[in-house]
């Protein structure tokens, strides 16, 4: 019987500290910024890796209209590529937690929206397509962009 309660106290802990973890995965690190949008707190260096991949982001979609305009379609399949879920695989656990979830799921659904592009710019070659998928997807960059910055905090 005593074995039993220690056991269902066991199981309360442990729920509690799933539904922390949960609770934090969901909301991120995050406070009101005064500009009216939402302050992402990261350290010096996590703030540096997402916004060289911004960058990258800015810089693939200039390439891929470049090359559209060109009908360069294999420099799109690839630089599209480059923009889409595979480039995600190299962000740290720690970072991901601090980040909003409809944050992450903004960021996940535009990396989906290049992979569609690089899929789609495969199969039909239609710049005229590519141009309006691309549009799309910024639509997402716009959204992020005007309810999230990203600050930086003591490490
Ligand atoms: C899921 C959210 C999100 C999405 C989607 C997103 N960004 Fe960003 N981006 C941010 C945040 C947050 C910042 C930092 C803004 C701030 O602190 O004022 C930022 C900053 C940037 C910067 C500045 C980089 C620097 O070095 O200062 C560029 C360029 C940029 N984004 C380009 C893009 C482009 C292009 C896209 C779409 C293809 C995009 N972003 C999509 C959240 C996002």
């Amino acid at each position: 019987m005593k074995n039993c309660r220690l056991s269902w106290a066991l199981v309360v802990v442990l729920l509690i500290i799933v539904a922390l973890f949960g609770y934090r995965f969901t909301v991120g690190n995050v406070q009101p910024s005064d500009d009216g949008r939402l302050a992402v707190m990261l350290t010096k260096d996590e703030r540096n890796a997402l916004l060289l991949e911004m960058r990258a982001w800015l810089q693939n979609s200039q390439s891929i209209l470049s090359a559209v305009s060109k009908n360069d379609f294999e420099t799109v399949i690839k630089t599209a590529k480059a923009s889409g879920m595979d480039a995600e695989a190299g962000v740290p656990g720690a970072l991901f937690r601090k980040l909003p979830v409809e944050m992450k799921a903004l960021g996940f659904d535009t990396r989906k929206k290049f992979d569609d592009i690089a899929a789609d710019a495969e199969k039909v070659k239609d710049g005229n397509r590519i141009v309006s998928k691309l549009s799309v997807a910024m639509n997402n960059c716009v959204a992020c962009h005007a309810t999230y910055r990203f600050v930086e905090t003591a490490q």
